[in-house]
């Protein structure tokens, strides 16, 4: 699939055209950003690490029937995905109190919610992502009340398959943030909700089950280094890596080639 020009570069990720108008290239960089880029670093080998382990998830969302943006995984670093046009909110999804929400509500540090709780947030970098309620999106046209209802559904079918998937190999899924855009389904000629974006260590939450070892993107965020340990850490659990690569699980200790297993 040839490279067209670029439509659209992000903090992690590049859009690039191809010669076909409903599918495009996903690139992903080694840029870590936080704070909305207040804070920036490049972490070798994060690109690839996350375009491995997005396409692992979003292939298995997919044979569970979840509907996604994802064609085929190109290379090392890009996946060719449908064309779509992105909702303007974050989807976020929380089994455990942390992060914003502990700061904004005074919820405690690792508070088990009793049910997953959803939260929207705008999109615009401007405005720092501001958090948003239902009656936004309605007022203002974000998504109908009907997309809403099938994102909603959706994004706690995909916090059960996900927290099932990481449960198995040691992990906890704490929360993590989703997108959904309007793609061009050619079968039926109508557009259809899909999920997008990516699901990776940079947007999930994800704890060891025995010891609460951070091993996503809170990594950089607060300092803890081994940051890209801790991704080839969730690769090898997830299977994507192969078994040789033998980091500790309690001691991340020295950088890892990255190699992977063939498809
Ligand atoms: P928060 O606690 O900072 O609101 O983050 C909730 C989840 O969303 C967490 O898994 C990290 C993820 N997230 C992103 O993927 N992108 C973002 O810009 C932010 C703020 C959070
Ligand atoms: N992605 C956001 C940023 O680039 C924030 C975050 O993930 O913490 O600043």
């Amino acid at each position: 699939m040839n490279k067209g020009s670029k439509l659209y570069e992000g903090k992690a990720k590049i859009i690039y055209e191809t010669k076909d108008k409903n599918l495009v290239i996903q690139h992903f960089k080694d840029d870590a950003t936080a704070f909305n880029n207040l804070k920036k670093a490049n972490v070798e080998g994060k690109g690839v690490l996350n375009n491995r382990i997005s396409e692992f998830i979003y292939t298995n969302l997919s044979q569970c029937g979840i509907k996604t943006h994802l064609i085929r995984r190109l290379n090392m670093r890009e996946q060719l995905i449908r064309k779509a046009e992105i909702f303007p909110i974050e989807f976020i999804v929380r089994n455990i109190a942390t992060g914003s929400l502990t700061k904004r509500l005074g919820i405690s540090e690792g508070t088990i919610l009793e049910n997953p709780l959803l939260e929207y947030c705008y999109k615009k970098d401007e405005l720092n992502d501001p958090l948003i309620s239902k009656e936004h999106i309605y007022s203002f046209g974000w998504a109908t009340k009907n997309e809403l209802e099938i994102i909603d559904k959706t994004s706690l079918r995909i916090n059960d398959l996900l927290t099932g998937m990481f449960r198995a190999v040691g992990i906890k899924l704490v929360d993590f943030k989703i997108e959904y855009g309007k793609a061009w389904n050619k079968d039926t000629e109508k557009s259809e909700i899909v999920l997008a974006d990516e699901i990776s260590p940079d947007t999930c939450r994800l704890w060891d089950a025995k010891t609460e070892k951070k091993l996503d993107k809170d990594r950089f965020r607060k300092d803890l280094g081994n940051i890209v340990q801790a991704y080839q850490e969730v690769a090898k659990r997830l299977g994507i890596m192969p078994e040789e690569t033998n980091i500790s699980e309690v001691n991340f200790g020295k950088t890892i080639p990255i190699k992977f297993k063939k498809k």
